[in-house]
């Protein structure tokens, strides 16, 4: 039988190449191969303070996004976790399941907490719980999600176990799909850091829906090491980043990418790199534009329907097994 996966993303913010590279392409890819459910985790967004007219865009824009890099609605399954009760109604059955000495080792949690010290909500607590629900509403094989992932899917795994041998075998023990080779795209300002919409300089990060003179200026103002030849060297990685970018833009072998700039200096390769970056996120932002409302609310509606028929069978069991409903 066909495995199946589950992933999500937060419709916080804008999306940028590091999320595209490093998660959405791979969706798009693995898609073909799985049964495959993508979700745009606003619950989940709520366990920080947002806008709620501003969050409503972003979810629609996400799901936008979603379609416009790939992924086929005649193939895979895309929707809003909210559209779909069971998820909160299985994060509360969970809850009960979950410890707190587990949520409080969540490295993740402890991130988060440390930089925002006030008024933490228990939403944010919980995160892991209700990100647990999602995977296990649907018998989920495999998760393809970053290494920062991990010790999330652990958990799902231990509650599913714990739920299992307390009540019966109801969830699949799912596992993790961490790509080996993953994309790892880092900040254009601090080679240091993963590009991260949340980077205090916002020239550090280029956005999917940036337009050509933001590109540009992104670009140019990327750092770069001392020395001026250009190749692939882990040890100088602005560089390296720069040029890991480009061979992603352009599809080019290293090699190839390292014979283009034989003897060139770095002007040429932020001009190059900005041109090619504009060039591939053209077609993608065309599509964007092209999907009407109609059209999302169509896909989004089935998307739905076909979610919750599986996330139904699952949590009318975890009823009857706990004694919530005969
Ligand atoms: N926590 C994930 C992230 O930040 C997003 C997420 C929520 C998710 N629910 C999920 C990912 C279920 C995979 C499966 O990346």
């Amino acid at each position: 039988m066909t495995k199946r996966i589950f992933s999500g993303a937060q419709p916080t913010g804008n999306v940028h190449l590091g999320n595209y590279l490093g998660a959405l392409k791979n969706w798009v890819a693995l898609q073909h191969e799985y049964e495959s459910f993508f979700c745009i985790v606003n619950l989940h967004a709520l366990t920080i303070a947002q806008d709620p007219a501003l969050l409503i865009e972003k979810t629609r824009d996400l799901a936008r996004i979603y379609l416009a890099v790939g992924i086929d609605p005649q193939v895979s399954t895309i929707f809003i976790q909210s559209d779909v009760h069971e998820h909160a109604e299985l994060t509360w059955v969970l809850n009960c399941v979950a410890r707190m000495s587990e949520l409080e080792r969540m490295t993740q949690y402890k991130d988060k907490a440390r930089k925002q010290q006030e008024n933490i909500s228990v939403g944010l607590f919980d995160y892991p719980v209700l990100m647990a629900s999602d995977i296990l509403l649907y018998q989920t094989d495999l998760v393809p999600v970053g290494d920062d992932q991990r010790q999330h899917l652990e958990l799902t795994r231990d509650i599913a176990i714990r739920f299992n041998r307390d009540y019966g075998e109801t969830f699949k023990a799912p596992d993790a799909f961490i790509p080996k080779v993953g994309a790892r795209i880092m900040s254009l300002s601090d080679p240091a850091k993963k590009m991260s919409k949340s980077d205090d300089d916002p020239n550090g990060c280029v956005l999917l829906m940036d337009d050509a003179d933001t590109v540009q200026k992104k670009f140019k103002r990327a750092v770069t090491d001392s020395g001026t030849e250009i190749r692939f060297d882990v040890s100088r990685p602005a560089i390296n980043n720069l040029l890991e970018i480009y061979h992603l833009m352009t599809g080019k072998t290293p090699q190839a990418v390292e014979n283009h700039f034989a003897g060139k200096g770095y002007a040429q390769l932020k001009g190059d790199l900005a041109e090619s970056t504009v060039e591939f996120l053209r077609p993608i932002q065309q599509r964007v534009r092209e999907i009407n409302d109609e059209r999302l609310d169509e896909i989004l509606d089935q998307g739905r329907e076909k979610a919750r028929q599986i996330a139904r069978a699952t949590l009318e069991r975890v009823f009857h097994l706990t004694g919530l409903k005969r």
